[in-house]
């Protein structure tokens, strides 16, 4: 994917909790954000609904320009898991994608949460950049390991999946 060299101005996106009317939408910025996975418009919507309170949407003149998809692991409150980042093309290069993920840390269900953690391939350049970026702002702190691999997990045919950790530094503080 090419690097946002030299992005030009754009106007300030506004950001809000999705609805189920934004399903569709939402799945036609991920599709045109290679390489994320295309899912279900059915899973885009069950997303909107269910996860709203995790997820979140920016908008620019009405269009969708910015999505993120995340839970509070069931099993771990400590933990958000981010599952897809999609910015359009259009709107690349100014931060937004850190944006987004800041605004779901800010909201009353991500009060336990002092913790990140995402899955990315080892060739994705601008999931990295964006997650390193956002590590450095939260006291420097990132790890990675494999997690679904290419063989055991995904028969071959996808390339292996590393689970990232971020530690929110602050917010561990405040929690202790
Ligand atoms: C990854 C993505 C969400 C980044 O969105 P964004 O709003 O442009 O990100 P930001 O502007 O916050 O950039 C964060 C950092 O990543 C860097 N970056 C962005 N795209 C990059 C790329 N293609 N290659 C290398 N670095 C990149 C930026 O330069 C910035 O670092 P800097 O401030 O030190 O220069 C967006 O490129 C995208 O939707 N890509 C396609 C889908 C995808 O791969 N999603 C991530 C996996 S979940």
């Amino acid at each position: 994917m090419q690097h946002p060299a030299q992005p030009t101005r754009i106007e300030t996106p506004s950001l809000r909790m999705p609805t189920a009317k934004d399903g569709p939408g939402i799945w036609e910025l991920v599709r045109a954000c290679r390489p994320l996975d295309e899912n279900s418009m059915y899973c885009n919507l069950l997303q909107c609904d269910h996860f709203a309170d995790t997820c979140v949407l920016a908008e620019m003149s009405g269009q969708i320009v910015g999505w993120v998809s995340a839970y509070v692991m069931p099993n771990e409150p400590d933990t958000l898991f981010v599952w897809q980042v999609a910015v359009s093309e259009a709107a690349r290069g100014h931060g937004l994608g850190g944006l987004l993920l800041k605004d779901i840390l800010g909201r009353k269900d991500c009060r336990g949460v002092t913790r990140l953690q995402t899955t990315i391939t080892a060739d994705n350049d601008a999931s990295w950049s964006l997650f390193r970026k956002f590590s450095e702002g939260q006291g420097g702190g990132l790890s990675y390991a494999p997690y679904y691999t290419e063989d055991l997990h995904f028969q071959e045919t996808q390339s292996t999946e590393y689970m990232v950790t971020i530690p929110l530094a602050e917010r561990a503080a405040l929690a202790a």
